[in-house]
């Protein structure tokens, strides 16, 4: 089934010159590019984001993460795109994610892990609807 999910390419990840290597993987698996910017979030874009985790430890570093630099906000479709972008990422922590993954084969600490995709297909709508409220281009 045709799903579209959110991708965020995190101010590491932009920072270490991986937006057109996480692309490259992206679109070689199949899956369509129908949404894509940069730019630097607003703390309130990010918090809402994150709200499940308010209150946690890492909520506040996350967030200061998030808006340390700029962001690539994506919207990626395709057969099953939700999950089938979930394990192209790997683990979200680096260190238990699989070679091959971005995660695996680009980080090592689950505070620079470079990446967010969607969780499932619930908060995928949730989440692109946040950052793509100006609507999909198709
Ligand atoms: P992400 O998939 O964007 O979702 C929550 C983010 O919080 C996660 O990736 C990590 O970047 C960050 N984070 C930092 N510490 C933790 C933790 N202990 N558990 C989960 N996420 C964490």
């Amino acid at each position: 089934m045709s799903e579209t999910t959110l991708v965020l390419i995190k101010p590491g990840g932009v920072d270490r010159n991986l937006i057109g290597e996480i692309t490259r993987r992206i679109e070689a698996r199949n899956l369509k590019v129908v949404g894509l910017k940069l730019f630097r979030a607003p703390r309130e874009t990010v918090e809402t984001h994150y709200e499940e985790h308010r209150g946690k430890g890492f909520f506040e570093p996350v967030v200061a993460y998030l808006t340390s630099g700029p962001v690539v906000a994506m919207a990626v479709r395709g057969t099953n795109a939700v999950r089938a972008v979930r394990t192209m990422m790997g683990a979200t922590n680096p260190v238990d994610a699989n070679p091959g993954t971005i995660r695996g084969d680009f980080a090592l600490t689950i505070d620079d892990n470079l990446t967010h995709s969607s969780a499932d297909p619930e908060a995928a709508e949730r989440e692109l609807a946040l950052w793509f409220s100006e609507g999909l281009p198709f």
